[in-house]
């Protein structure tokens, strides 16, 4: 081959295999830019039409059911075996059946629970889970209203007409070394992880952060020195498991880290928008959902729905998010679902006194408790 052929036919072809293999990596056009920030401070989401389109028809909520009346008897006067919803009227309580078959179990129906020669039996483990997610979703609305503000939550939030969420964790099994690789020991990153954007970074962000209470801030306010002590989180190491859940949150919010960062300073709250002291709360919830209400469950569900560590599937932000900023685009589906709005104590009292809405663990009214107030103060 003379030396002119190579530079002006092959260098090009390989230059050209070069921009196509690097371009490969990039997305298809086109894509526009929402300023979210100051002017100059370079704070856009980058978003792409056409990848909106296709979450926009995914993220559409069902009608309504129709409006029940409250008069008549009460569910507990009726039905043998009601826990948490008998005070509602029988109307109330049928819409409410119908409604959570059409959001949890729309193709398996009532059988999904309920065994139909008798209704009020809890043999069936997916009522029993049903009851404990009815208190779980009061308490998201009661309690959660700085996180979940006026949009609420109810099961469609994270069913979306699936009986298991499609977007869960559970712990990954315990993985020293990579397979069929001459890489050494993987400390737990080091593998291209789904669960952190493809990216290397640590793949289970989830168990340090929304089940343990291990601190998420890592820029420390004096120049890094190797201490040697292991208690020193102000790490490259350390921050990289704040970036694989900074990764987890923008993908599951489908936004860009400047959705609640200025980016020229990641630590400070007052440069952040409002947004980021609610995705504060969101890592709160998430851990309060896990610790208290589906951890405790693990031994009602059946070994096939447990993780490879016999663990219980958990909620992490995708869950409800599903690649929106605002679940299901903000539409308000709890405000028609007053039974999920509030918690309720049945009363030790005879049948067929008023039930009481009790205030859960947080202080109701969006107020976050005072502990996180608190932590969360901008400096
Ligand atoms: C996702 C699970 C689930 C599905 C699906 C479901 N139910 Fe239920 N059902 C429950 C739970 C949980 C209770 C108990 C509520 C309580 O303790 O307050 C219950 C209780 C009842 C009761 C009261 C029985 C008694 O005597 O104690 C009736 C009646 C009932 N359901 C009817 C239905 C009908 C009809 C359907 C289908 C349209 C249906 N349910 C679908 C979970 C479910
Ligand atoms: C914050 C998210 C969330 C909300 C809200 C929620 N669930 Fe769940 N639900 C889960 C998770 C996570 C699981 C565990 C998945 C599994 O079954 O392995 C689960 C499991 C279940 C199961 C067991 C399904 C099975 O086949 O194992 C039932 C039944 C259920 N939920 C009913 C409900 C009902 C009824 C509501 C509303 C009153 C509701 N859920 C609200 C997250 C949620
Ligand atoms: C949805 C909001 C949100 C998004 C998107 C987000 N963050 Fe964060 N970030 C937070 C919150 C909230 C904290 C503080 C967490 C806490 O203290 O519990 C935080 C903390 C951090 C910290 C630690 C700051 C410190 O004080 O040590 C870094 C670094 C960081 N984020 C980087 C990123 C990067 C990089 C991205 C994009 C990949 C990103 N964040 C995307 C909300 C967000
Ligand atoms: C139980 C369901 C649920 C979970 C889990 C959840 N969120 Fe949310 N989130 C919501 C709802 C509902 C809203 C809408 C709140 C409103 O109407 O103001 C919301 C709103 C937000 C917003 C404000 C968006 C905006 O445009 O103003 C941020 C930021 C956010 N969530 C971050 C997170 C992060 C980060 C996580 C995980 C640590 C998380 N969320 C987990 C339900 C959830």
């Amino acid at each position: 081959m003379s030396a002119n052929v190579f530079r002006h036919r092959v260098l090009p072809a390989m230059a050209g295999l070069v921009f196509a293999v690097l371009l490969a990596g990039c997305e298809r056009p086109p894509t526009t830019s929402i300023q979210n920030g100051f002017r100059g401070t370079g704070m856009e989401q980058v978003n792409n039409p056409r990848k909106d389109a296709i979450l926009v028809a995914k993220n559409q909520a069902p009608a309504p059911a129709d409006a029940a009346s409250p008069d008549g008897p009460k569910a507990r006067d009726v039905y043998q075996n009601v826990k948490v919803l008998g005070h509602l009227s029988v109307a109330e309580f049928t819409r409410h059946m119908t409604s959570i078959t059409e959001w949890v179990a729309p193709q398996e129906g009532c059988a999904y629970c309920h065994n139909l020669q008798n209704l009020a039996d809890d043999s069936k483990y997916t009522k029993v889970i049903a009851r404990r997610m009815v208190e779980m979703t009061q308490h998201l609305n009661a309690d959660w209203k700085n996180h979940v503000g006026a949009t609420g939550v109810t099961c469609y939030t994270c069913h979306r007409g699936n009986p298991v969420p499609q977007q869960v964790w559970y712990a990954p099994p315990d993985r020293k070394y990579a397979e069929n690789s001459v890489m050494g020991d993987l400390a737990g990153q080091n593998l291209a992880s789904a669960s952190v954007g493809g990216t290397s970074l640590p793949f289970d962000p989830f168990t340090p952060y929304l089940l343990e209470d291990k601190p998420i801030r890592v820029i420390g306010d004096k120049a890094l020195k190797w201490t040697g002590n292991a208690a020193n989180r102000t790490t490259t190491k350390q921050a990289e498991h704040t970036y694989a859940l900074m990764v987890h949150m923008s993908n599951s919010l489908g936004v860009n880290c400047t959705f609640c960062h200025n980016t020229r300073n990641f630590q400070s709250w007052n440069e952040a928008p409002p947004q980021r002291m609610t995705a504060f709360h969101g890592i709160r919830m998430a851990r309060d959902l896990n610790v208290a209400y589906l951890e405790p469950l693990t031994k009602s569900f059946p070994a096939e729905r447990l993780g490879p560590k016999g663990d219980v599937a958990k909620v992490n932000c995708a869950t409800c998010h599903q690649g929106i900023n605002m679940p299901l685009l903000g539409a308000q589906m709890a405000k028609n679902h007053p039974e999920l709005l509030a918690v309720f104590k049945e009363p030790a009292m005879p049948a067929g006194a008023a039930a009481e809405p009790v205030a859960g663990e947080a202080k109701p009214g969006g107020e976050a408790p005072a502990a996180q107030r608190v932590e969360a103060a901008p400096k």
